[in-house]
């Protein structure tokens, strides 16, 4: 066994001793790191640990509850509520802010978290992750939810767990983008993937293509794009992933680069998007930005969002530089009126399918 691995806390204090109050934040960051091993625990038992299955209840976006989403959650409650470290506590699955309960010192970060995400995925043994984000409480007083309505750029640290054929911890405090692997054996996180670099160019994409006719131009425009490959003005063939897991599909770009995109939709009225700013799309955004990659919302960058709602749910599109800018372009173009509609090759005066030809 190498001894001289670098273990997550030994990475944190190094990293964060500039920070007057980084000896707390990187003692946070391990509580987070210690809910995260419970939780890969209780998810590595699949069907034997009796979790499988939903509850009867629904969470504060009106989905599902699965007894996994709720044991999740309450290990982040449970692990990080005692230490005099944070002053509330927000998450997907729980309507309001939870403050911290009188017995316990209240501390200076406000932790935001989506316990289990993709957890649609767990009955089928899918790789779903957790995702979190500290920002600083403002005040001294027990936090309100307009504490918690921070932008993006104010966050302190921001990290995701993915519980697959291994589990990982891939965090940012600023610095860079790094991914640590739990070894089970000694029950540390190792440093395994440092200053993650996303490439700027990609031909992979992921999207839920079933959504399509409620998707703006822009977005119609760039897929169609994309899966026309090189009979089209892209001139290259595209791949195509769809998991169903941001955790899992961030994780995919963070190594090998590509586009995820839950974009703007009619699909839900007056709901512009399937993922949530706080509990997701800023600390994900956060990630990506640090490892050379955009986060957007197809018309700006994802942090520097003002949030008006906790539960507040936001269009996203990110992964690999140059394509983001393409996608920001062609939603620019389309505003402005200056866009080209999309012709398929399929379609076109060469193409296969003249108009002619389908009369
Ligand atoms: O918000 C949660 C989430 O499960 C993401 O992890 C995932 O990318 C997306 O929703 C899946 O959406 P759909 O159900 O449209 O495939």
């Amino acid at each position: 066994m190498h001894l001289g691995r670098t273990t997550l806390s030994k990475f944190l204090i190094q990293q964060l001793n500039t920070r007057s109050d980084g000896g707390k934040l990187a003692a946070l960051l391990v509580d987070v790191a210690a809910a995260i091993k419970a939780i890969a625990a209780m998810t590595a038992r699949g069907a034997l640990g009796a979790s499988l299955g939903v509850t009867a209840a629904r969470n504060a976006s009106g989905e599902e509850q699965k007894p996994l989403d709720v044991e999740s959650n309450t290990a982040l409650l449970r692990y990080c509520e005692w230490g005099g470290l944070v002053a509330g506590m927000a998450s997907e699955e729980m309507e309001e802010p939870y403050a911290v309960p009188e017995q316990y010192q209240r501390g200076p970060f406000l932790l935001i978290f989506d316990p289990l995400d993709g957890s649609s995925n767990i009955d089928l043994n899918v790789s779903v992750g957790t995702i979190f984000s500290v920002l600083e409480h403002p005040g001294e007083a027990a936090p309100t939810t307009a504490d918690f309505l921070q932008p993006g750029v104010k966050q302190v640290a921001a990290g995701y767990a993915i519980y697959g054929p291994a589990t990982m911890l891939v965090l940012t405090v600023g610095q860079g983008t790094h991914g640590f692997t739990l070894d089970r054996e000694i029950g540390n996180f190792i440093l395994t993937h440092p200053n993650l670099q996303i490439p700027a160019d990609t031909s992979e994409f992921a999207i839920n293509t079933s959504n399509e006719r409620f998707w703006e131009p822009p977005v119609q425009r760039y897929v169609e794009e994309c899966k026309a490959g090189k009979t089209g003005i892209r001139g290259r063939d595209f791949n195509m992933r769809w998991i169903a897991s941001m955790v899992a599909e961030v994780h995919r770009i963070l190594v090998r680069g590509g586009v995820f995109m839950y974009p703007r939709d009619t699909k839900t009225p007056g709901v512009h998007g399937r993922l949530r700013l706080m509990y997701e799309a800023n600390p994900i955004g956060w990630i990506i930005e640090q490892a050379g990659g955009m986060a957007s919302t197809g018309r700006g960058r994802i942090l520097e969002v003002q949030p008006d709602k906790l539960h507040q749910k936001i269009a996203a599109i990110i992964g690999s530089k140059n394509e983001i800018e393409r996608i920001e372009r062609y939603h620019h173009e389309f505003d402005s009126g200056t866009d080209q509609p999309y012709t398929s090759p399929l379609f076109s005066e060469r193409g296969l399918y003249r108009p002619e030809a389908r009369r």
